[in-house]
């Protein structure tokens, strides 16, 4: 018989209660059982980025997160970055002003890692915003625009 646990996750401001198997991630719990599918599945490996959310305002793939860990942890996805009204996040619109994106799928871990790179100050210049954005990939190769956008995003929160 499969075990299965019972967790209450606190995800942009709201807690979920959901019963999953315990080697669930966080990646498929968001996704399929709760319809939080923003946050995007691409390698499961942990080789892409797609799957990016913040636990605790840290930068997590959870893809590699057990949903199990990050019980009464602050998980934020890419549904929850915006303004209470749904005013975009300032990252949010520097990616739609500098066209950052093609097919969109890497677009929500992108702008997770973003995020989490301007707050945690790796945003000095464009080769440190490539290195922070690294684990990143994008199949369209849109870097140069996504660098763009991230700079632009962190020049006005300066
Ligand atoms: Fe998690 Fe690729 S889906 S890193
Ligand atoms: Fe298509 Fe990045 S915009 S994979």
């Amino acid at each position: 018989m499969t075990r299965t646990l019972h967790l209450s996750l606190d995800i942009n401001g709201r807690r979920h209660e959901l019963d999953v198997e315990p080697r669930v991630t966080l990646l498929d719990a968001l996704r399929e059982h709760l319809a939080l599918t923003g946050t995007k599945k691409g390698c499961d490996q942990g080789q892409c980025g797609a799957c990016t959310c913040h636990v605790d305002g840290q930068r997590v793939l959870s893809c590699l997160t057990l949903a199990a860990q990050v019980e009464g942890r602050q998980i934020t996805t890419i549904e929850g970055v915006a303004g209470p009204e749904g005013e975009l996040h300032p990252v949010q619109a520097a990616f739609l002003e500098h066209d950052a994106f093609q097919c969109g799928y890497c677009t929500p871990g992108q702008i997770m890692s973003a995020v989490a790179c301007i707050r945690e100050g790796h945003a000095g210049s464009d080769d440190e915003i490539r290195e922070y954005m690294s684990g990143n990939l994008c199949r369209c190769g849109a870097y140069n625009s996504i660098v763009a956008a991230v700079r632009e995003a962190a020049e006005a929160a300066r």
